[in-house]
């Protein structure tokens, strides 16, 4: 299971925006993290498919859709159209396997999201499916709010990839930083969601090389 790292662009200086997904290309970071929420699944408003077509004619780097908004399978195949992976959460109101199917549907791989509320458990079921889990490790909403500790319910998730004989991802997102990237990569993930601590890093090429190391 590969370690990477997935820019999250709301970190990033909107009026820069190229220029800044040059630093990331020139910094061997892999995946570009597209935040997109609604005001309705979350209390903000970000970007959608305008800045997301943009970026996509720009850059060859993964893109990484992550949707915090209340009806995904409204519009996942339309972010598919720019996505090279999507991820919803299992909160929102939108049909999960129904959603799963749709974004498959569009050739693009698909990711399951979950709050910092709800448990391991829930995902189970749907493993088979996906390429990627991802769990919370903030309240969606915002970029910059501190990390909370979800080691345990990344371990279980792990553990029960690893027992179905699965190949799959485990991103995380929220608060994470050189320290709280070692702990959750101790408890199984291996995708590391960084937008406030990366962006700010005086050297971003040694900071993702931080991130993302193997641990001994
Ligand atoms: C929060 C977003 C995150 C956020 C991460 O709802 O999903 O991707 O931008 O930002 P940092 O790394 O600053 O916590
Ligand atoms: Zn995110």
């Amino acid at each position: 299971m590969k370690n990477s790292v997935s820019a999250s662009v709301l970190s990033a200086d909107m009026l820069r925006l190229g220029e800044e997904i040059e630093k990331l290309e020139r910094n061997g970071i892999e995946m570009l993290h597209f935040d997109v929420m609604d005001g309705m699944f979350v209390n903000n408003i970000t970007f959608g498919f305008p800045v997301l077509e943009k970026m996509r004619r720009k850059t060859g780097l993964v893109m990484d859709v992550h949707l915090m908004i209340a009806d995904p399978l409204k519009y996942v195949r339309r972010f598919a159209e720019n996505a090279d992976i999507i991820s919803f959460h299992i909160e929102s109101d939108s049909d999960t396997m129904q959603t799963i199917n749709a974004v498959r549907e569009c050739g693009v791989k698909v990711a399951l999201a979950i709050k910092p509320d709800t448990p391991a458990e829930a995902v189970y079921k749907y493993l088979p499916y996906l390429d990627m889990v991802l769990v919370m490790t903030v309240e969606p909403g915002f970029g910059g709010q501190s990390f909370m500790d979800m080691s345990e319910k990344i371990r279980l998730i792990r553990d029960r990839i690893t027992e179905s004989g699965l190949d799959i991802d485990i991103q995380v997102d929220g608060g994470i930083n050189a320290e709280t990237a070692e702990t959750v990569k101790k408890a199984g993930a291996n995708v590391f969601v960084s937008g406030s601590y990366l962006f700010r890093a005086d050297d971003m090429k040694k900071t993702a090389d931080i991130l993302r190391a193997e641990i001994c």
